[in-house]
């Protein structure tokens, strides 16, 4: 199986985690893109039915909608029964980082206002600790340039995430992204904790004690770790 197949292997059978008559959140990837497939699919074939969808990007919400399924802002639901999101890297705790796609600011606030958080992943995402993947961090344009000077000076590596043209990649909400390309992190929370405190980056891509499920792609067929939190 090439990862491709194996995203869409653990993007199907997430779905099975979906009930009728609930409220769900809907992540961002190339991973998420099988799930949401799937969802259609028995939406479509009455297999699930009366779901309403909060998405976390446009395109998420583009293809859902193309798919006929029902999606409202965050602002409109009282509550999310189940979030299922992908992610870049995930360590042995099932602590997570996220933002590879830039969309983590959304994803966090989705995931914060869910019941419960469901993660699918192929096996190349799974890692003893977090680190070699760089840390996203969603910065505003005003004062930025200093924003990047205290990372540096904490020596944290920043780098501003640029497309192919050159030109700085701006998220959902117009603002920059910093990837930090620190290495090994041995103390996510005291990162975290850190990182929550700088005025100017609105959200960072550490995603701690948030997931409670994980469904990771094997050869052999997708493996569910369960009962994280
Ligand atoms: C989007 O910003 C990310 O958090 C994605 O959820 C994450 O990058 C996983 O994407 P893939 O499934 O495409 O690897």
């Amino acid at each position: 199986m090439n990862q491709d197949e194996l995203k869409k292997a653990v993007g199907t059978k997430s779905v099975d985690y979906f009930k009728s008559n609930s409220v769900v959140g809907l992540g961002t990837g190339s991973t998420v893109y099988y799930m949401i497939e799937e969802l259609g699919r028995r939406l479509k074939n009455g297999e699930l039915e009366n779901i309403v969808a909060v998405t976390t990007s446009s395109r998420s919400e583009k293809q859902a909608q193309e798919l006929g399924i029902q999606t409202k802002d965050l602002n409109e639901v009282d509550h999310i029964d189940l979030t299922i999101d992908g992610a870049d890297q995930i360590d042995k705790n099932g602590q997570g980082i996220k933002g590879g796609g830039g969309a983590h600011l959304l994803e966090k606030m989705v995931a914060t206002n869910s019941n419960r958080n469901l993660w699918i992943v192929d096996k190349s995402k799974m890692a003893d600790k977090l680190g070699s993947f760089p840390l996203p961090t969603e910065v505003i344009p005003f004062g930025s340039e200093k924003t990047f000077n205290d990372l540096q000076k904490e020596g944290l590596n920043p780098e501003f995430r640029l497309n192919e043209d050159g030109s700085r990649f701006l998220t959902h909400n117009k603002n920059y992204i910093i990837d930090l390309k620190i290495g090994t992190i041995n103390h996510p929370h005291l990162l975290a904790d850190w990182l929550d405190h700088q005025v100017g980056i609105v959200a960072h891509g550490l995603f701690l004690d948030i997931v409670n499920t994980i469904i990771v792609g094997y050869e052999d067929g997708p493996k569910v770790i369960d009962n994280i939190r």
